[in-house]
């Protein structure tokens, strides 16, 4: 069995919908209070034990690139706590951890940017990471799909309850049963009408794979919006292989909206250790 060790981060993604913040910055390297988003997802999959940090990336994306550089200079005259700061700036990607960039030249799909990592990938297992999904979990949400996948030898995708009425937001999932929080995979549609919801349960980005997704993905047609949708790659992967979902623990923020970007910013401002307080004492008394 091969271990785990590669990570796709899709990130070639536009933006559109944080406009105009994303026209010359990345979406996922806006901050949640004072770290960008995707270094929550580069330090949750750290924490998970991944080695190879692939990023998918495209145009206006350079920021991104040069976020995980050690670049950062040491000023003679800076003072302890700055120079600390510094430190703990290059050290975001400890020296055993790669970082690889490729860059996916047409924004043609999900499925598409992740069949851009299939050079690298080789014939190992990896995991797939959407940085706009930011999940507070103690373990981190990579690390408890790591240990299903570990004990099951299947893909598991991390899926969590939403309101049908959300369902056009998500793959949605079906099973034959739903007794435990893994189950077994019986069909996945992306972003169905409600009334087309085969459950409540929908995919947030959390995904590990064994590694023939990548040659079913080969085989997957242009679907939704005219994308090869990672969806569809699942779906046919269902008719030669088990998958699982998994009802991860911990709580998810949906920072591709503003609503979900706006409440993750409040609640770890709150959670914050220097002004979380005063934070709180402030929203309590907005009217
Ligand atoms: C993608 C996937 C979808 C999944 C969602 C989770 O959609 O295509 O299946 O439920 O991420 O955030 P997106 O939000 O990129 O449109």
């Amino acid at each position: 069995m091969k271990k785990l060790r590669k990570i796709i981060f899709p990130v070639a993604g536009l933006g559109s919908r944080f406009l105009p913040a994303t026209k010359a910055t990345p979406k996922e390297m806006l901050p949640i209070v004072d770290k960008p988003l995707i270094q929550y997802a580069v330090e949750e999959a750290i924490e998970a034990g991944f080695k190879d940090l692939i990023f998918i990336t495209g145009k206006s994306k350079r920021a991104i690139t040069d976020h995980f550089d050690s670049t950062l200079e040491r000023f003679s005259n800076v003072d302890d706590k700055k120079a600390k700061l510094m430190d703990e700036m290059n050290q975001i990607v400890p020296e055993d951890v790669s970082c690889i960039y490729i860059r996916q030249g047409e924004p043609l799909g999900l499925g598409h940017a992740i069949l851009q990592a299939k050079p690298v990938v080789g014939d190992e297992p990896f995991a797939v990471s959407l940085a706009d999904d930011l999940i507070d979990g103690q373990p981190g949400v990579l690390a408890q799909l790591v240990e299903q996948y570990n004990e099951q030898q299947k893909s598991v995708i991390a899926v969590q309850n939403v309101d049908k009425s959300e369902s056009k937001k998500y793959g949605m999932i079906d099973s034959n049963n739903f007794d435990s929080d893994l189950v077994k995979l019986s069909n996945i549609i992306e972003k169905p009408d409600p009334e087309f919801a085969p459950s409540n349960l929908g995919v947030v980005g959390r995904y590990v794979f064994s590694n023939t997704l990548m040659s079913f993905l080969e085989k997957t047609s242009f679907g939704a919006g005219n994308e090869i949708q990672l969806t569809d790659g699942i779906k046919l992967m269902l008719k030669q292989e088990e998958v699982y979902a998994y009802t991860f623990k911990g709580k998810r923020y949906d920072c591709g909206s503003k609503l979900g970007y706006l409440m993750a910013n409040i609640d770890y401002g709150i959670k914050n250790s220097e002004f979380g307080k005063d934070l709180k004492e402030y929203i309590k008394d907005i009217k």
